[in-house]
């Protein structure tokens, strides 16, 4: 069994998740940024991890996650600003999942990551986005330890499902 860890990461908080899945899979894997995956071809399961950018797949992630041969078995994860299980990182997942209309996605993992201060200081400018910039802010010490446990703790829920 074989699997690619690839992710599109900024300031480092979805490489950290990346990381995590890594060390919590036992196949051969190879860990990658996505923008230097040339050959999607040869892996049991593509995990593939996004920063969670305007409710939505930063444009980079979205034009590799396009490419993806028709029919790979994939896993998506992703670090936002706003609460776990809320409806905004649903929404980019949403959108991850169209883009993956011919893939087969067994599952996808979401955690918090650190808000870039320039991020929370213009949304904080602007009233329509105070509520969020809020959130943003409690993000600051996410992804922490027990964010990366349950990472690798999906990455073994995966595994599981390639193997069955
Ligand atoms: C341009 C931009 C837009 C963002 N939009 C959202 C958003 O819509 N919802 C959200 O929860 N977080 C949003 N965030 C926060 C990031 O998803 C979060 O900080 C993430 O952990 C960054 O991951 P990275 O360090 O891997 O780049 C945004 C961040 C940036 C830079």
């Amino acid at each position: 069994m074989k699997a690619l860890i690839t992710y599109y990461s900024d300031t480092g908080n979805t490489e950290k998740v990346a990381r995590a899945i890594a060390d919590a899979v036992d196949f051969d894997k190879d860990v990658r940024k996505i923008s230097d995956v040339a050959d999607w071809t040869g892996y049991d399961i593509v995990f593939i991890g996004f920063p969670v950018h305007a409710h939505s797949v930063p444009e980079k992630a979205a034009a590799q996650i396009a490419k993806i041969p028709q029919g790979r078995k994939v896993a998506f994860f992703s670090t936002h600003g706003s609460l776990r299980d809320g409806i905004l990182p649903k929404q980019a997942f949403e959108h991850a999942l169209g883009l993956a209309a011919k893939l087969t996605v067994l599952g996808h993992f979401g955690c918090r990551g650190k808000v870039a201060e320039v991020i929370i200081e213009a949304l904080k400018k602007n009233p329509q986005h105070s509520a969020w910039a809020e959130e943003a802010a409690g993000a600051m010490r996410h992804p922490d330890e027990n964010d990366l446990a349950d990472a690798g703790v999906f990455a073994v829920q995966m595994m599981a499902k390639v193997k069955a």
